[in-house]
């Protein structure tokens, strides 16, 4: 395991009284795998990713991180991670190019290899010809790809990305989902948080739902999908006045849940939906019922949140 952590709390004591953040969080990251940690702003995603890159320290509750115990040996944590903090981390009147030759410096990375490696990186994340601008010069997007270049100069075998593609336009974003593919093909393990399901969906192999200091769900996008709502199915009948019988048939099927008929439709979800479909088609038949249309349709991420919590995420990403 890459990180294994067990019951990772962190309260922060504020004026208003104590902020309980993080509140037992378990999690397991396997060596070689693109983990997304999913959940609304303030659900405790960066304070999770600062304790377990030892930048803070937890309340309680232990970790192993790439190999190190985050307690006894923070230091051999540090020394294996790469970590690309959400605010960003350089200095506006600093020269990108030296901001990262600096950085590969602490280290141990030999100045003209850090120099060759980070031209390289230039030129994949796509920021070729600024080697020698100032920092405060960049665009947001260039910035917060000069940050990602900082975090990866020493080659760390495990990459904290905190919202790496907040503020970056659609094109910089899917080039750094591919940047991040070829990590990972490279031998990487990487740990990212983002509160857009697009992204989860598309880049991670597995997926960590955290909300209000607690995981509320983990698996593959696919699954988290199946487990928790199911999918959609849609059924047009050719004449409304059946609606009541069909609806009497879906009801008879395994796990068929939110069966709503609505004039000459009728709508419901069910786990496997597209296995239910042909018995279920069958039965409609047999009654001498005709449908017009059916649809069956996967559920969604924000379907996902939505049965955990209760709310949907994208109106959190609306305010956010
Ligand atoms: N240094 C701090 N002092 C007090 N409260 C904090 C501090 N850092 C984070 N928090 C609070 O902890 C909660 C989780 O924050 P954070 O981990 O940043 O969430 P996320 O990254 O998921 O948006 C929020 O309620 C936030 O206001
Ligand atoms: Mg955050």
């Amino acid at each position: 395991m890459m990180i294994e952590a067990r019951g990772l709390v962190r309260t922060f004591k504020t004026r208003r009284g104590p902020v309980e953040a993080v509140q037992g969080v378990d999690l397991a990251v396997a060596d070689g795998e693109i983990v997304g940690f999913l959940g609304p702003n303030g659900a405790g995603k960066t304070t999770t990713m600062r304790m377990l890159a030892t930048l803070i320290q937890p309340t309680s509750g232990t970790a192993t991180v790439a190999g190190c115990d985050l307690a006894k040996d923070p230091v051999g944590v540090r020394r294996r991670i790469g970590y690309v903090p959400q605010s960003g981390s350089t200095l506006p009147e600093a020269i990108a190019g030296d901001e990262v030759v600096d950085h590969a410096r602490l280290y141990g990375v030999p100045k003209a290899e850090a120099a060759a490696r980070g031209q390289r990186l230039f030129e994949e994340l796509d920021l070729p010809g600024l080697w020698r601008r100032q920092c405060k010069t960049l665009s947001g997007g260039q910035r917060r790809r000069l940050d990602i270049v900082m975090g990866l100069i020493h080659e760390p075998k495990l990459i904290f990305l905190d919202e790496p593609t907040t503020g970056l336009d659609p094109q910089a974003r899917a080039n750094l989902w591919e940047h991040i593919r070829g990590l990972r093909a490279r031998g990487a393990t990487i740990f990212i948080t983002t509160h857009y399901l697009d992204e989860a969906d598309a880049l991670c192999d597995r997926i960590l739902v955290i909300d209000q200091g607690k995981i509320v769900g983990s698996g593959t996008p696919e699954e988290l999908k199946q487990q928790v709502s199911g999918d959609g199915v849609r059924l047009d009948l050719a004449d409304a006045a059946n609606a009541p019988a069909v609806s009497k048939i879906v009801a008879e099927l395994d796990g068929a849940v939110a069966i709503e008929a609505d004039g000459a439709t009728v709508n419901f979800r069910i786990p496997r939906g597209g296995s239910v479909l042909p018995g279920l088609l069958r039965s409609i038949d047999a009654q001498g019922i005709e449908l017009e249309g059916v649809e069956v349709h996967r559920p969604t991420l924000d379907d996902v949140f939505l049965t955990m919590t209760g709310r949907s995420l994208r109106d959190e990403e609306a305010t956010a």
